[in-house]
C-alpha cells in the first residue's frame, strides 16, 4: 500500500471514529490520537521523506486532505455534541427514571359488560346462552311468533327487508323458534344479540341495539315462576332492595303479557327527573308463551307451558351508569369508552 492509500484509510477511519464520539471528551481524545504531535497523520507525514520522488505530490496532497477533513469531522462533531447537551448515543447516560410510554390496554366495550353480567345471572338460574342469525326470514322474525299479517311491526317503516327476501331480525324472540324447533322441552334458554329497526336515531333511538331475550319452557311452568326469576335477576343487577312490577300488555307472541318496571334506582320510588316523576323504570317486556307459538314449535300447549321475557341491553346500560345518550355507545369515542374499562 502507498503512503498516499495509507493516508486515504486514516481519513476514513477517523471520520468514522469522530461520527461515534458521544462526547466532547471523546471528541479531544480522537483528535490526539489523529492530529496529536504524535498521532496517526504526523506518524505518516514523517514517512514522507522516505518515499520515492514520484509518489511524494500525491501523498504530500493527501497528507493536507488529511488533516483539513479530520479536523473539519471532528469539529462537526463537537458542535453535534454540544447540541444535544453534552452527550449523544450513550446509552450509560441515559436518564432510566424518565416515565415510559405506557401502551394502551384494551377493555370490553360497556354494551359487552352488561351482556356478560345477564348472561351470568341468568346461567346460576340455569339458563343456557344462545344466538340466532341476524339476517332472518319472515318466518321467524313474524310468523312463527303469532304475529299477524296486517301488525304494525311488518311495515317496511318498521322493519329492514332485503332484497333477497330476508330481513334484518327487529328481535331476538326469533330464537325462541329457533331453539324450540332443534331442542324439545324443558328448555331453558338466554338468547343475546344485535336488532334492527329504522329508526330514527336520537338520544333513546338507534337502528340498531341489542336485545336479550329469555325463554323457559317445560311442564306446569307458571306465570308465578316468570316473576321469581325476573326478580330474582333485578335483584342481582340493581341491587337487594329493587322493587318490581307487572303492567298488563300485549304482545302476539305471550298471553297473558305484560311490561316489567323497577323501582326508580335514584329517587327509590317516590318521583324523580330520571324516571319522569313516576318512580318506576320500565326494563322489559314478558309473559306466557302463546299456545300458537308452541304450536308452531310442534310443542304440545297441553302438555307444556312456558314463560318469556326480552329486554333492551342499552337501555339496562343506561340505567346502570347513567348514560344519557345511547349514540355516545356507538361512536368510539375514547373519552367515553375509557370509563368502562375495569
Ligand atoms: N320482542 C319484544 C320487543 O322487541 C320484547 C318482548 C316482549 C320479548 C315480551 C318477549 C316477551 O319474549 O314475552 O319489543
Amino acid at each position: 500500500m502507498t503512503l498516499a492509500e495509507k493516508l486515504r484509510q486514516l481519513i476514513i477511519e477517523a471520520q468514522g471514529r469522530a461520527a461515534d464520539a458521544a462526547s466532547l471528551e471523546d471528541v479531544e481524545a480522537l483528535r490526539v490520537k489523529y492530529l496529536g504531535r504524535k498521532g496517526a497523520l504526523a506518524e505518516l507525514t514523517g514517512l514522507l521523506g522516505q518515499i520515492d520522488a514520484a509518489e511524494k505530490p500525491e501523498a504530500g496532497r493527501e497528507a493536507n486532505r488529511a488533516k483539513n477533513e479530520i479536523t473539519a469531522a471532528l469539529e462537526a462533531r463537537s458542535v453535534a455534541v454540544k447540541a444535544s447537551g453534552g452527550t449523544v448515543g450513550s446509552a450509560a447516560k441515559e436518564d432510566l427514571s424518565l416515565p415510559g410510554t405506557a401502551p394502551l390496554v384494551g377493555g370490553l366495550h360497556p354494551i359487552t359488560q352488561v351482556i356478560d353480567e345477564i348472561c351470568d345471572i341468568f346461567y346460576r338460574l340455569g339458563f343456557q346462552i344462545a344466538s340466532g342469525p341476524e339476517m332472518e326470514t319472515d318466518y321467524y322474525n313474524f310468523e312463527a311468533l303469532n304475529i299477524p299479517a296486517d301488525h304494525s311491526s311488518r311495515d317496511d317503516l318498521a322493519t329492514f327487508y332485503i332484497e333477497n327476501g330476508k330481513l334484518l331480525r327487529s328481535q331476538t324472540s326469533t330464537v325462541q323458534t329457533r331453539i324450540m324447533e332443534k331442542e324439545r322441552p324443558p328448555v331453558k334458554v338466554l338468547a343475546p344479540g344485535r336488532v334492527y329497526r329504522p329508526d330514527a336515531t336520537d338520544a333513546t333511538h338507534s337502528f340498531m341495539f341489542h336485545q336479550i331475550e329469555g325463554l323457559c319452557v317445560d311442564e306446569r311452568v307458571t306465570f308465578a315462576d316468570l316473576k321469581g326469576v325476573l326478580l330474582a335477576f333485578a335483584k342481582q343487577f340493581f341491587g337487594a332492595d329493587v322493587k318490581m312490577r307487572f303492567r298488563p300488555h300485549f304482545f302476539p307472541f305471550t298471553e297473558p303479557s305484560a311490561e316489567v318496571d323497577i323501582s326508580c334506582g335514584l329517587c327509590k320510588g317516590s318521583g324523580c327527573r330520571s324516571c319522569a316523576q313516576k318512580g318506576w323504570l320500565e326494563i322489559l317486556g314478558a309473559g306466557m308463551v302463546h299456545p300458537n307459538v308452541l304450536r308452531a314449535c310442534k310443542v304440545s300447549p297441553e302438555k307444556y307451558s312456558g314463560f318469556a321475557f326480552g329486554f333492551g341491553v342499552e337501555r339496562i346500560a343506561m340505567l346502570k351508569w347513567g348514560v344519557n345518550d345511547i349514540r355516545l355507545f356507538y361512536e368510539n369515542d375514547m373519552r367515553f369508552l375509557r370509563q368502562f374499562s375495569a
